[in-house]
């Protein structure tokens, strides 16, 4: 059976950043499903089909291409990373989410991804739902505040023009959305390690996590 781990956690926790480096550390895929969410709400957008839309919505996955390439996601052969991120698609994504064909559709690649590769796997629904056996769960999380602040200084880095109290609010939202939808909500699985990183470093986050693996393999 290939390993998988699990890093599940609300928007702005840190998952991407500690998922990528400890996927490195050992050589683990990294799949980032929030890109794969992020990838169909975009293309949905410039489609012109609405998360109500459930059949449109079906349609698109399935004519898309979609694959990772390091930390990129590759779709119909473009790099869409840097887009995806944007603010517009923030603001999206969570309706899309929310829609159980859509995660149908993506979780059944998720795991046929863990079933080919070692996987380091971050999401909302991975520790419960797409990779209910991975062999190590992680719950990361930190403040709302503190997680707006994370998203405000990354965006404004990336030279995009945002505001400090409308990237909480969005996060606030999103949270409330992500968990309390029907389909596979954001929560801590049982057996899930949680780690609060409101007051941690990104690498104080990696070591913990390393040195949970390494004990345990
Ligand atoms: O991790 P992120 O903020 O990029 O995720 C974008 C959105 O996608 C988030 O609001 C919830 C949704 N998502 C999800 O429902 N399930 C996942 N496994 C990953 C993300």
């Amino acid at each position: 059976m290939n390993l998988s781990i699990a890093i599940d956690g609300p928007a702005g926790a840190g998952k991407s950043t500690i998922a990528k480096l400890v996927g490195k550390k050992f050589n683990l895929m990294y799949i980032n499903t929030g890109y794969m969410y992020r990838a169909v709400t975009l293309m949905a957008l410039n489609n012109n089909i609405k998360y109500t839309d459930k059949d449109g919505l079906c349609k698109l996955i399935d004519s898309i291409s979609m694959h990772f390439e390091h930390d990129r996601i590759i779709v119909n052969s473009k790099d869409i990373s840097d887009r995806i991120v944007m603010p517009d698609i923030s603001k999206n994504v969570s309706n899309y989410a929310a829609i159980l064909e859509v995660r149908e559709k993506l979780v059944s690649i998720q795991r046929a991804l863990s079933e080919k590769y070692n996987v380091i796997m971050d999401g909302r629904d991975i520790g419960t739902v797409v990779l209910k056996d991975a062999k190590f769960k992680f719950y990361l999380t930190a403040s709302p505040e503190e997680r707006a602040k994370r998203r405000y200084d990354e965006l404004i880095q990336k030279d995009v023009k945002v505001n400090y109290d409308d990237i909480l609010s969005d996060i606030k939202k999103r949270d409330y959305i992500d968990s309390n939808r029907e389909i596979s909500p954001l929560k801590k699985a049982e057996d899930a390690v949680e780690i609060d990183s409101s007051f941690m470093s990104i690498e104080d986050v990696v070591n913990y996590i390393s040195k949970y693996i390494t004990d345990r393999m």
